[in-house]
Order: structure tokens, then C-alpha cells, then sequence
């Protein structure tokens, strides 16, 4: 399908709405916003996982890829849900975390069981004869990335009270089951246990819980870390000094296992859409990824632009974000994935990234400004754009003033390795609230009442600012939400947003970030504004009394010169 002329939205299922007044959202609260959804223009939604799973990483840690988790619904919501969305033209894109189980699947349980069979479906290695672990791999939330291969992890916690509410039944294999002397992988968190895709029997039953999808009339589909499946089968340590992310990410068989993936399930269907969240990665493998020759995926997430603002590469630190480093990948990006052949997944925001407006906007006092200029920034270049809940709406951070109120692994786990290496809790918590994958998980404000209209009960995450900040609020009269309405409506009236090349332009600008799009005798030329004070940028003399597409200013006017002047956070698309 084509998806050139598209716009996805990511909803976050456990913070959209909640039916039941559990606190949580669900399935049902979807579908009774389904009106709103559609409302915004957009083709298809991109769900997180709401599979049956402890909840150890918010349904990123899968015990059973092929039924809804009870707490969030039944597979009836679900068809309901496809078919109301359906009616609207709106399509279906689920989050197929393949890299890992949950420890809780019935495949690592069996493997624990001692069943060989399993047993090959993970990564399990010895010690080395020092009692070493069997290489120096460190999970991405935090310590080494192996661990013991007995049942003392399996269970983190879970009552089977809380096992039945999520739809398993916590595995009696006891503490003795499996074998001490071997170690599993963990890339995440040590429930999440990576798969060993190297074994066909994994690959297939991978293609069978696509299958399963698609036999549903789901179309889309997001792979979650899909290009860590192909790391190198004797697992080798990262050389003293190097990164470790260097040995297991790209690898060398990505491409191939995506393509046989490809073609035993979503590449039979002429329908389907798919994008792969790409971890640190390259243009280069992006390019091969999203190639259409290569019969792979339709489009990747890269998250390069999104580490503009980490000290040295890390993470967990507090820097301002630099805009020349984010000038340079947008473009190199943009015009690199052109070049090859391939299709960029464009975004600012996810279940995973505080929000935008918090890190390259200024939400005090230029919230609306900032949030459409970075809108316009994304929806006018070439790609595929993806809006998370409540971004259209100018959601921010919330305003949290403990450790106790964050729930996300981890972030909790940051805080303890930060507080354990030398950082004072104070330092250490205005770090974790300015990094924290909560931060955008908080609910999606509906309304200015004390619970954002998300639940009647009390919600998992606390909204903070949903006084003044909310979809009933931009409903009556806001200017952030018309306003992405208008970029989604757009992209589909104008062949040239969805078609057209990219170029940077003016790049050496100190505050603008400036392209041009071209396409059958158009040309577009978006110009942004990254700063809160006014500036001036001379445009090419062609685009002297071009139409203005759009502009996040009501009163901004067709140039009269060459030199064009920028307010605060003004974006000015000029046509022609
Ligand atoms: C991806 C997801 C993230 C999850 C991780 C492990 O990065 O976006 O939320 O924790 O994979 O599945």
C-alpha cells in the first residue's frame, strides 16, 4: 500500500482511556474515542502491545503473542475495535516485539522445564571457567545482560492473583528448574529473554504470529528492536573500550531473516505497511531495510535526531539540546534515505521519549508557537509521519516531584544506578524527569477535571497540567490541534508533500532548520524557526510572492523580498 500521502497515530493503549475505572486504559476507552481519531484525518493507528504479559515493560514482555491481555480486553474488543476504526477508513498497526519473550511464555517455560526444544529458542551460554558471565553484554535497562538460567527471575514478583489479571497463569516450575550453570540473554530487562533467531523454528513461529494478525485484517505492523534479531551467532564480547552495542545491533543476518519474515507473512499482502524501530543503526542499513528492492520493510525509526540533547551519547544526563547536530541528521537523513532508495519514519515523540515540546520547544512561553513549528518541521518532509496521543493537543512532561510517582523500570533503575554512582538525589531525579519514558506515558488529557477525563478511578500515571491543557479545551477554540488536522489534510491534497525530493536548504542558518521539497514543477520551501527570538533568512528570489501553504502565524504573508523575517517559533511553508 502505498503510505507516501499517509500520517499514523501511536496510541499508548494502557494511557488512552479507560473504560472500567481500573486506572488503567483499555480497549473499550479506545473504541469509544474511535470518533475522536478519526476526526484528526489520520490512516492508520499504531497500537503498543497490549498481549498477554506480566507487565514487567508495559506489554513489551510478551507471554502470549496470540491473545489480549484481560486487563485491557477480550479478542471481541479487539475485532470491535478493527471494525470500528475500519469504518472511519482508519487501519490497524500492532507492535510485534519479536526479539524477545517474556520469561513467562510458554516457550521459556518450557525451556526451564528442560525440554532441548526450547531450550534453542533462547540464547543460553556457561559460565566461563571462572564463573565469568559469557560475555560483556549490559542490558539497555541497566546491568550485565545475562542472567542465571533458573526460575529465581522468572516469576519478578508476579502473585498468581496478579498472573490471572494479565492472563497467564504464573508457572509452577520451581526454584530449582533449569540449570544454574548456564546463563540467558537479556538485552532488556531480565524478564524480557532474547530469542535465538538463528533457529528456523523460531523464525517460523515468528511468521505464524504475523500471520495470525493479518488473518484478522491488521495491515500494519510495527517491529519492535528488529534490528537486534541478528546478532552473531558465537556472541562475541566488545573489544576493551568499545561500545557493546556495536556487536549484536545491524548484524549481519537482519536482512535476510526480515526478508524470509517478509515473504511467509505481511509481504503476501499487498495491503500492508510496516516500519521497523531501528536502535542505533545507519543510514546505510536503514536504506536496506526500507528499500522496496529489498523486500523488506516499508520504513524505518531511526533515533539519532532524538540524542541531540545527551552529554557524550549518554542518555541519562541533562545538556541543551544542540541544534546543529539536529540540523545535520534531519537533513543527512532526509537526503541519504532519498538517495538510497529508502523511506524515513518521522517523529518527535513516542511511548519512549519524553516530550518534544519539553526538549526543543519552550512550553512556558511559547507552547503553542513551539508545538506547531515542530509539527510543521516533521509533516512537510519526506516520510511518513507518526503523531503520539496528546501531541496534537501540546501535551507536556509532568510536573512530578518524586521518584515514587514514576513506575517505568527503567527509569527506576536509572535512578538507582545514578544515586549508586556518586549523583546526588536531587541531580539524580532532575535527570530521570527530564529522561524518563513516563513522561509520555501519562494519560491522555480529555478533559480539565482532576483525572484528565482518562478514568473514574485513580490513574496509573497522574496527569499535571490538564487544567489548561486538554482535547475539550483545543476542541473550543486551541490552535494546536486544527492545526495538525490541517498538515495531516495536507499531505493528501498536496502530491508533492508525499512525492516530492528533499533538500536542505540553508543549512548554516544559526536558529532555522530550512528544506525544499520538489515535485511535477512545485517546490516547496519550509522554513523553521527553532528559537524563541526573531530572525531573518534571504530565500531564492523564485519564491518572492509564493503562496503560503501554511504557517503556525494566522497573519503570515507571502514574502515581498528576498529577505524573510521569522517570529518566535514561526514556521512559513511557502508554495510554487
Ligand atoms: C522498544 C520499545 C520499548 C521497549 C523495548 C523492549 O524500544 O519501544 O518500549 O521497552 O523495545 O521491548
Amino acid at each position: 500500500m502505498s503510505f507516501q500521502d499517509k500520517t499514523i497515530y501511536q496510541i499508548y493503549p494502557r494511557s488512552f482511556r479507560d473504560s472500567t475505572g481500573s486506572g488503567v486504559g483499555d480497549l473499550r476507552g479506545i473504541i469509544e474515542k474511535v470518533p475522536y481519531i478519526a476526526s484528526l484525518g489520520v490512516d492508520m493507528v499504531w497500537f503498543n502491545p497490549f498481549f498477554v504479559s506480566p507487565q514487567r515493560d508495559n506489554g513489551y514482555d510478551i507471554a502470549d503473542y496470540r491473545a489480549i491481555n484481560p486487563s485491557l480486553g477480550t479478542m471481541e474488543d479487539f475485532e470491535e475495535l478493527v471494525a470500528a476504526l475500519g469504518s472511519h477508513g482508519v487501519g490497524v498497526m500492532l507492535d510485534m516485539v519479536l526479539n524477545h519473550t517474556s520469561t513467562q511464555h510458554e516457550w521459556f517455560q518450557r525451556a526451564l522445564a528442560g525440554e532441548k526444544e526450547y531450550q534453542d529458542f533462547y540464547y543460553l551460554r556457561p559460565a566461563g571457567p571462572g564463573g565469568e558471565l559469557p560475555n560483556n553484554w549490559v542490558s539497555k535497562f541497566g546491568g550485565n545482560a545475562w542472567a542465571p538460567f533458573t526460575a529465581q527471575y522468572a516469576g519478578m514478583g508476579i502473585t498468581p492473583e496478579g498472573a490471572a489479571e494479565n492472563g497467564f497463569a504464573l508457572n509452577a516450575a520451581g526454584p530449582d528448574a533449569g540449570n544454574p550453570d548456564l546463563y540467558y540473554l537479556h538485552l532488556f530487562d531480565v524478564t524480557q529473554a532474547d530469542l535465538n533467531w538463528h533457529n528456523p523454528r523460531v523464525r517460523q513461529e515468528m511468521a505464524a504470529v504475523v500471520k495470525f494478525w493479518l488473518d484478522k485484517g491488521v495491515h500494519g505492523f510495527r517491529f519492535d528492536v528488529i534490528n537486534l534479531i541478528g546478532k552473531p551467532q558465537d556472541l562475541p564480547s566488545a573489544p576493551a573500550g568499545t561500545d557493546d552495542r556495536a556487536m549484536y545491533t545491524d548484524g549481519e543476518a537482519v536482512v535476510p531473516f526480515l526478508r524470509e519474515l517478509a515473504a511467509a507473512s505481511f509481504g503476501q499482502d499487498p495491503h500492508s505497511i510496516t516500519v521497523g524501530e531501528m536502535s542505533s543503526t545507519s543510514i546505510e542499513k536503514c536504506i536496506l531495510y526500507s528499500n522496496p528492492d529489498s523486500r523488506t520493510l516499508s520504513m524505518a525509526f531511526n533515533f539519532h535526531h532524538l540524542k541531540v540533547d545527551y552529554l557524550d551519547g549518554k542518555k541519562w544526563t541533562r545538556t541543551p539540546f544542540d541544534f546543529d547536530a539536529l540540523k545535520s541528521l534531519l537533513s543527512e537523513w532526509g537526503v541519504g534515505m532519498q538517495a538510497g532508495g529508502g523511506w524515513n519514519a518521522l517523529f518527535w515523540n513516542n511511548h519512549d521519549q519524553p516530550r518534544a515540546n519539553n526538549r526543543f520547544g519552550d512550553v512556558v512561553n511559547f507552547p503553542v508557537e513551539s508545538a506547531t513549528m515542530l509539527a510543521t518541521t516533521i509533516h512537510l518532509m519526506r516520510g511518513t509521519p507518526y503523531v503520539y496521543m496528546g501531541e496534537e493537543i501540546g501535551m507536556t512532561d509532568p510536573d512530578y516531584t518524586s521518584i515514587e510517582e514514576y513506575r517505568d523500570v527503567e527509569a527506576i533503575n536509572a535512578f538507582e544506578e545514578l544515586v549508586a554512582g556518586g549523583m546526588s538525589r536531587e541531580e539524580a531525579f532532575a535527570t530521570v524527569h527530564a529522561k524518563a519514558r513516563d513522561n509520555s506515558r501519562t494519560p491522555m488529557q480529555w478533559d480539565a477535571s482532576a483525572t484528565a477525563g482518562f478514568t473514574s478511578g485513580t490513574p496509573w500515571l497522574r496527569p499535571t497540567n490538564q487544567e489548561h491543557i486538554n482535547v475539550e479545551a483545543e476542541e473550543a477554540g486551541g490552535r494546536i490541534l486544527p492545526y495538525y488536522r490541517k498538515l495531516i489534510r495536507l499531505r493528501k491534497e498536496l502530491p508533492l508533500i508525499g512525492y516530492g525530493t528533499f533538500a536542505p536548504y540553508a543549512l548554516d542558518h544559526p536558529q532555522v532548520f530550512a528544506y525544499v521539497r520538489e515535485y511535477d514543477g512545485q517546490r516547496l520551501l519550509v522554513l523553521n524557526n527553532f528559537y524563541g527570538t526573531p530572525t531573518q533568512v534571504e530565500v531564492p528570489v523564485e519564491f518572492v510572492g509564493g503562496r503560503v501553504l501554511i504557517s503556525n502565524y494566522d497573519d503570515a504573508a507571502s514574502p515581498a523580498q528576498q529577505a524573510v523575517s521569522l517570529r518566535a517559533y514561526q514556521s512559513l511553508a511557502i508554495l510554487i
